[in-house]
């Protein structure tokens, strides 16, 4: 067993940090305030091959393996979650679905500019009432010949505005439940298609998330993916990997609050001493620093599965779970070793704190997570 990274591997992950620092540091501050979608710093993501890395370098991309991706979001999350989010459905939903299991034409037509960063792309699953429960979609999108009509209402969409080209998924045929459920590739600008008010939220709130209504929209048939009634595993089978990029993103929230807090507990002084030198200080760091070297490894096994060709619902799903509680927990204690510092926006880790939480509900709460493992560990 091999725990040391490769040289390209130190390579990746050293561009994207650089990367992270130069440009995405500065400002990061101003666009959480603000709502601001960071579109030039994700234009220059784009440019360095950050936009599509797992993808061909036939179709655009950097043809690189999920580790580099786990190395280079947790890098980048370090420093703007709200971008790497950005990021990771580009990637792991988007880029990953239409590559895997997209027509030749639409690898084509979309792929090739969504993996070079030119256009973004949105994966549009959860509902007014299908958020946790995918299989009750409410969407429809009805056969009508040489076309599906599609209507409904997406919420909580990620790259809801900024996007291009999003992936919906809609109910065909309600008699089939979710074997009559497919995936559209609908374009932005379309008639009957309708972005609708932006969310105002507690974190990541630089990206743009919204509701997406849907009335009376023609996709062309080609804009299927995968035969007829393919959409629900279609959804689950790319969420899986989309659970590898939030875990990386949740670690590197972790990872950059823990790095944040280390400096400054090795600078801070009280009682005579810089305060890493309290042991109610010092443990905390110790537990932290476990903690993420933990969800570390699980993070590169899921990666490292998917790399193999393995099945990762499970290593996936277990990341997951675990490295956005440990985003969360070392947040916390990363704002309390700053105490009154923390507490202000220009330390960053109380931001940091509030981008944790999603990662403990989007692609899977931490409640469906325990769903795909207890499953999965009962019937091993
Ligand atoms: N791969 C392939 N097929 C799968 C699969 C997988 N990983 N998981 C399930 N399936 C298949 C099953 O085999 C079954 O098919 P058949 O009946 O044909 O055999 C079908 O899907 C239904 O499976 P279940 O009976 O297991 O379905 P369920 O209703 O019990 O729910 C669930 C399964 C895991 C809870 C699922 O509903 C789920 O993952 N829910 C969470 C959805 C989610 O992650 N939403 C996030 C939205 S996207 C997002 O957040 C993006 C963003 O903006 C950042």
């Amino acid at each position: 067993m091999e725990f040391a990274l490769s040289e390209e591997h130190l390579m990746i992950q050293s561009a994207a940090r650089d990367f992270a620092n130069n440009e995405l540091l500065q400002g990061v501050i101003e666009r959480d305030e603000t709502q601001t979608f960071p579109y030039a710093q994700i234009k220059k993501m784009g440019e360095l091959g950050f936009m599509g890395m797992m993808v061909d370098p036939q179709y655009g991309g950097s043809g690189m393996d999920a580790i580099s991706y786990v190395l280079a979001m947790e890098e980048i999350s370090k420093i703007d979650a709200s971008a790497s989010v950005c990021m990771s459905v580009n990637n792991s939903l988007v880029c990953w679905g239409i590559e895997t299991y997209g027509t030749e034409e639409q690898k084509e037509k979309y792929l090739t500019r969504l993996a070079t960063g030119e256009i973004i792309g949105a994966f549009c699953l959860s509902e007014p009432e299908a958020g946790s429960d995918a299989t009750s979609q409410k969407t429809t999108a009805l056969d009508r010949g040489d076309h599906y009509e599609l209507n409904g209402t997406k919420n909580w969409i990620t790259n809801g505005n900024s996007a291009s080209v999003y992936i919906v998924i809609a109910q065909t045929d309600v008699d089939k439940k979710h074997r009559g459920i497919n995936a559209l590739i609908v374009e932005k600008g379309q008639e009957g298609f309708v972005i609708g008010p932006k969310e105002n939220k507690l974190g990541i709130r630089g990206s743009d998330t919204h509701s997406l209504i849907f009335n009376d929209v023609k996709v062309p048939k080609s804009n299927r993916i995968g035969e007829d009634g393919f959409g629900f595993k279609f959804a689950m089978k790319t969420l899986s990997g989309g659970r590898i990029g939030i875990a990386a993103q949740a670690l590197g929230i972790a990872s950059g609050a823990y790095e944040l807090a280390l400096k400054y507990s090795k600078e801070r002084k009280a009682f005579g001493t810089e305060i890493c030198n309290h042991q109610a200080i010092a443990f905390k760091l110790a537990d932290m620093a476990t903690q993420i070297e933990a969800a570390r490894f699980l993070c590169l096994k899921a990666a490292w599965d998917k790399d193999q060709g393995n099945n990762y619902d499970l290593s996936s799903a277990m990341a997951k779970l675990y490295a956005s509680q440990v985003a969360m927990e070392t947040t916390v204690e990363a704002v309390q070793i700053f105490g009154g510092n923390g507490f202000v926006k220009d330390y960053h880790v109380e931001r940091l704190m509030r981008d944790a939480k999603i990662t403990q509900i989007y692609e899977g709460t931490s409640e469906i997570q325990r769903i795909v493992i207890s499953r999965a560990v009962i019937n091993q």
